[in-house]
């Protein structure tokens, strides 16, 4: 038999697996997926178009991912831990579960959405904060075939109604609260929100969490505990077609609302197994903390999916870093013995302000592989992480991968392949990047920079955009015939290592979040007295990226600190607070061509305060415009 590489273990493993998978990539694919539990094999590996776009992966074969994360380690692992989950308050207790009751519980869940009605291809929409109710209820939504839309609890009552419309969910599942650092937030208050606009939803189910009374409106809403009362722990686990959804989740582009990415059962489950276990190189007794939301592709396919399908120990956190100090993920590392830690740059350059005197306390001994996820690591935090984290021993994963890709498609293999600060580094097998010119060549040379592509499909790249193919395709498919386009620019060094300069398109990454300018403009215009306005990315020294704002308003602004107080409750109400606007400068005109377009690249030149670098401003309609930007700049 050949091999199966479903470990990689040496460099020359690395480079046979590459070549293997590159050869014959259904039977590279296939040999993973043979690891898994399926009620019945597939009858092809893959069928793929990239210019319809169509992609399937395990076609004909049946299963439910649940059976895989769950019930399939009941045999050895029942009684290992599946998860810690560790509360905002580190003086509440921390709460273990086994696999066993992380399948109970998920069972269960399951069957309470049974009893209120919830079917197989059914949308839920999953609100809450970091509570191992959330982790359970999507397993739970999986288990019975609904398709999951979780949308992060930093998201506001609009964005979660716009949400709910465009995957017309059935129903929602929330806590009454959530504890955030040392606020107690609302969630339920939010969902009522939301459901003032939404007719879809039947019913809401809800979690207590923070004990704080809400509405529960009779006939739509119930809590989960007094559901619980009437259903058992069997829930045989629904069957599956390779090709059908698993999950939505929305995530922000270039042009218009957020669109609904949709990810598939077979080849999600397959991808995110393997890269789990390849990139971090986790050993069966290890303990893995990620500390991003389940709101997000890296809470789905790196806390909820990945580790549980590979029967790992996860630590799961409630809180933020900086609660009750800055130290709390160091204390969390020392608590839980963690041995593999995920986390975002962001977070490492938050830490890193605040002072070396916060690391100092803790031993982190137990640390063996630390990685990161969402932007890319400069410098000088990869090499604080490297050396005050992990105490220059550990290997540092740089895990390039987006919502769309589903799994990290560019890292390198902790300790296995060589790593270079602020690089992703390498493909993993069966990955197949390539870099374009603008017009659409390969460069097939090193030390080169282009478009980043990928010429060939993997299993959980995503399949379609909810109820809109052709926003697909025309995002990620037409640009550059026959592949998918990451929409990031990247570099490849003599060595073959990739690095990602970011993104060529109006996204901006702020702390790892995606957000469209478009859509922070729409929100900005909502604003009382504001006709338009213009939003570009420039470099935040925590955030990565912040946002800032150019604002034409109505009249000429009195009080600035009001107008933008305005500004910013609009944007919070329109997409959240993680959205608000760092810098806004009120103008009285943006640059426009005589075609009525905005010249971004002159707005992103001011805000970077390269006012020197600003090109030719002669096609403006008005240049003059330009100077008294320049002059107004915060
Ligand atoms: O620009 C890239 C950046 O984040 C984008 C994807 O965002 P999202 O779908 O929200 O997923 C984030 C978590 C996977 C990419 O297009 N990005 C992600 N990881 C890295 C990165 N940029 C540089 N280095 C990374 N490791």
């Amino acid at each position: 038999m050949s091999r199966d590489f479903s470990r990689i273990r040496s460099s020359e493993e690395y480079h046979e697996a590459m070549r293997a998978s590159i050869q014959d990539p259904a039977r590279f694919w296939e040999a993973q997926a043979e690891r898994f539990t399926w009620m019945a094999k597939w009858e092809k590996v893959l069928s793929h178009d990239f210019e319809r776009p169509e992609v399937k992966w395990f076609l004909g074969g049946k299963l439910n991912i649940t059976e895989n994360c769950l019930d399939r380690h009941l045999g050895e692992r029942g009684n290992k831990l599946a998860l810690i989950w560790e509360p905002n308050d580190p003086k509440e207790r921390y709460l273990r579960l086994t696999y066993r009751e992380l399948y109970e519980q998920v069972c269960r869940y399951a069957n309470v959405l049974k009893r209120n009605g919830i079917r197989k291809g059914d949308r839920v929409a999953i609100y809450m904060p970091m509570i191992p109710e959330l982790m359970v209820a999507v397993l739970a939504c999986a288990r019975i075939g609904a398709i999951h839309s979780v949308v992060f609890c930093g998201f506001s009552a609009q964005s979660l109604a716009d949400r709910i419309n465009d995957a017309e969910a059935v129903a929602v599942l929330c806590s009454d609260g959530m504890f955030r650092g040392a606020k107690e937030m609302p969630v339920k208050t939010v969902v009522d929100d939301a459901l003032g606009q939404c007719s879809t939803v039947k019913r809401v189910i809800v979690t207590e969490r923070v004990q704080w009374s809400v509405n529960m409106v009779a006939g739509r809403d119930v809590w989960l505990h007094d559901e619980l009362e009437h259903v058992d722990a069997d829930c045989p686990a629904e069957r599956m077609d390779a090709e059908d959804p698993l999950f939505i989740l929305y995530t922000s582009g270039s042009t218009g609302k957020p669109k609904g990415v949709v990810h598939t059962c077979g080849g999600y489950m397959v991808y995110t197994d393997y890269s789990f276990r390849n990139v971090f190189q986790v050993e069966e007794s290890d303990v893995f903390f990620c500390t991003a939301d389940v709101g997000w592709i890296t809470g789905h396919s790196y806390m909820v999916y990945g580790p549980t399908l590979a029967g790992a120990t996860q630590v799961m956190f409630e809180g933020v870093p900086t609660y009750p100090d800055a130290g709390r993920f160091w204390q969390i590392v020392d608590k839980h013995a963690v041995n593999i830690f995920y986390t975002a740059p962001t977070a490492i350059r938050s830490l890193m302000a605040h002072g070396i005197d916060h690391v100092l306390p803790y031993s982190l001994h137990s640390l063996k592989v630390l990685g990161t996820v969402g932007e890319p690591i400069n410098e000088e935090a990869w090499h604080w992480y490297k050396s005050h984290i992990g105490k220059n021993r550990c290997p540092i994963v740089d895990t390039w991968w987006q919502t769309e890709t589903g799994g990290i498609l560019i890292s390198s293999l902790a300790g296995v392949t060589d790593e270079k600060p602020s690089h992703a580094a390498y493909p993993l097998p069966g990955v197949q990047p390539v870099l374009l010119t603008p017009d659409g060549k390969e460069i097939t040379e090193n030390e080169v920079e282009g478009m980043l592509c990928m010429k060939f499909p993997w299993p959980s790249i995503l399949r379609t955009t909810w109820g809109d193919h052709e926003r697909c395709r025309q995002t990620y498919f037409s640009n550059y015939k026959g592949y998918y386009f990451t929409g990031d620019g990247a570099k490849r060094d003599a060595q073959g290592r990739y690095r990602i300069i970011g993104r060529v398109d109006d996204v901006i990454n702020v702390s790892g979040h995606r957000f469209g300018t478009a859509e922070i403009e729409s929100a900005i215009n909502a604003a009382k007295g504001v006709v338009e306005s213009a939003v570009v990315g420039f470099p935040h020294d925590i955030k990565g990226q912040g946002i800032y704002a150019y604002v034409v308003t109505e009249e000429p602004v009195v009080d600035a600190e009001a107008m933008r107080g305005n500004i910013i409750e609009a944007v919070s109400a329109g997409i959240g607070r993680i959205a608000k606007p760092d810098r806004i400068q009120f103008v009285s005109g943006l640059p426009k061509t005589r075609s009525g377009k905005i010249m971004r690249r002159i707005l992103r030149k001011v805000a970077e305060n390269e006012l020197d670098k600003l090109g030719d401003t002669s096609t403006l309609l008005d240049p003059t415009v330009v100077e008294e930007i320049k002059a107004g700049r915060i």
